[in-house]
C-alpha cells in the first residue's frame, strides 16, 4: 500500500484494543441500565474516548484515512455488540430478581375500568326505543350532504334567508356538513312509499361559537310521520309521551308559534322544566320560566310533500327536530354542554 505508515496504523490498533478492553471491564461492573448508559456515553458517546480517536484520523496522511476509518467503525460495531449483550443480561437479571421476591398470587388485581354508555347515546337510544315500540323505523344518514337535501328539497331555495340561520360548514359549493337531521325526511320519503314513520338520530354541525349551551357539533333527533289523516294532535301526544319517557312521569309539552320553511304551521316545543317541575321562580335550569326548549316541529309543508312526489291532498304528516344535548342537559342536570365531549371518565361514569 503506497504511503501506508505501519507505525501509525499499529498505534491506532493498539489504542482501539486497549479501549475495547477497558470498555469490557466497565460493562462488567455495570449492574443496571443507568451505569450501562454512563459507560456507553464515556466510551462511545459524542465526546467520548472513541470520538477522540476518530478525530485524530485527521492527522494521518490522506491515503491512510479510509483504512483507519474502517478500523474504527469495526471497533465501534464490536463495542456496541458487547453493550447490547450486557444490556440483555442486566435486564433479565432484573426480572429474575423481581420474580424471586415473594409474590402473593391471591392479592386482588386492580379493578379494570370498564367504559359506560355515553349520556347522549343513552338519550338517543331511549328515544329510539320509544318510537320503535310505536312502529317507527330508526334510520341513519350521511353527515356530509348536498345542499339539495339540506335546503332546496326542504322548501329553502338558494336565496332564502333561512339558509343563513343554519350557519353551515361548507365543503365546496354544494356539499356541506349537515346542520340538521331534516335531510333524512327527504331521503326517506324519496325512497319509500307512504305511510312513513321514522326517527332519525345523528350528529349535526354548525358554525356556532362554543359556550355552555352551544357547540359546533351536536346531535339531533328527527321524527317524521306521513300518512292519511295525520294531524297535530298525534304530534302532541307522541311528544308528551317521549318527554315522560326521557324526563319524568309528570312532563307536559307546550307549543309556541314559530316558523320553519318545511312545516306549516310550525312550532317551538317546550317541556316542563324537570328540575323545578315548572314551579321555582329562581330555577337554575329554566331561569324561572318553568319550561325548557327541545326544538322545532310542525305539519310537513305541502311543498315538501310535492317535492318527493307525494300528494298533499291525500297525505299529511308531522315532523320534529329536537336537540339531544338539550334533553341530556335537563335529564342529567348538567350545566355545560362541553362536559359531554370532554371525555372525563369520572363525569361520564356518574351519569351512566
Ligand atoms: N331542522 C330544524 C332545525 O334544526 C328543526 C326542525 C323544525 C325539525 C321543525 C323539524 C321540524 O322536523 O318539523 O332548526
Amino acid at each position: 500500500m503506497p504511503g501506508f505508515s505501519f507505525a501509525a496504523m499499529s498505534e491506532l490498533n493498539e489504542r482501539l484494543t486497549d479501549l475495547h478492553a477497558r470498555f469490557e471491564r466497565a460493562l462488567e461492573v455495570a449492574s443496571d441500565e443507568r451505569s450501562l448508559e454512563a459507560a456507553r456515553a464515556q466510551y462511545l458517546g459524542r465526546s467520548g474516548d472513541l470520538a477522540a480517536i476518530r478525530r485524530s484520523i485527521g492527522r494521518l496522511p490522506s491515503d491512510e484515512r479510509p483504512t483507519a476509518g474502517k478500523e474504527i467503525n469495526d471497533a465501534v460495531a464490536a463495542m456496541e455488540e458487547l453493550l447490547e449483550r450486557r444490556r440483555v443480561k442486566v435486564a433479565s437479571h432484573a426480572v429474575e430478581e423481581a420474580l424471586s421476591r415473594r409474590v402473593d398470587v391471591t392479592f386482588p388485581a386492580p379493578e379494570a375500568r370498564l367504559g359506560s354508555t355515553h349520556p347522549i347515546r343513552h338519550v338517543i337510544e331511549d328515544a329510539c326505543t320509544y318510537f320503535e315500540r310505536r312502529g317507527f323505523a330508526v334510520v341513519l344518514g350521511p353527515e356530509v350532504e348536498p345542499d339539495y337535501y339540506n335546503f332546496d328539497a326542504l322548501n329553502i331555495p338558494p336565496e332564502h334567508p333561512a339558509r343563513e340561520g343554519f350557519d353551515s360548514f361548507w365543503i365546496d359549493e354544494t356539499l356541506l356538513l349537515r346542520p340538521h337531521t331534516s335531510p333524512m325526511q327527504i331521503r326517506t320519503m324519496q325512497n319509500h312509499r307512504p305511510p312513513i314513520a321514522i326517527i332519525a338520530p345523528g350528529k349535526c354541525y354548525r358554525r356556532d361559537a362554543v359556550d355552555a349551551r352551544h357547540h359546533f357539533q351536536f346531535h339531533q333527533l328527527e321524527g317524521l310521520l306521513v300518512a292519511e289523516g295525520v294531524h297535530f294532535g298525534h304530534l302532541k301526544g307522541m311528544l308528551a309521551g317521549l318527554c315522560r319517557v326521557l324526563l319524568g312521569a309528570h312532563q307536559s309539552v307546550r307549543f309556541r308559534p314559530s316558523f320553519f320553511p318545511f312545516t306549516e304551521p310550525s312550532a317551538e316545543v317546550d317541556t316542563t322544566c324537570p328540575k323545578c317541575g315548572g314551579s321555582a321562580t329562581a330555577c337554575s335550569m329554566c331561569g324561572g320560566s318553568g319550561w325548557i326548549e327541545l326544538g322545532g316541529a310542525g305539519m310537513v309543508h305541502a311543498n315538501v310533500l310535492r317535492e318527493v312526489g307525494y300528494d298533499p291532498q291525500r297525505l299529511s304528516g308531522w315532523a320534529f327536530g329536537f336537540g339531544a344535548e338539550r334533553i341530556a342537559l335537563a335529564r342529567y342536570d348538567v350545566d355545560d354542554i362541553r362536559r359531554f365531549i370532554d371525555s372525563d371518565p369520572d363525569f361520564l361514569e356518574q351519569l351512566a
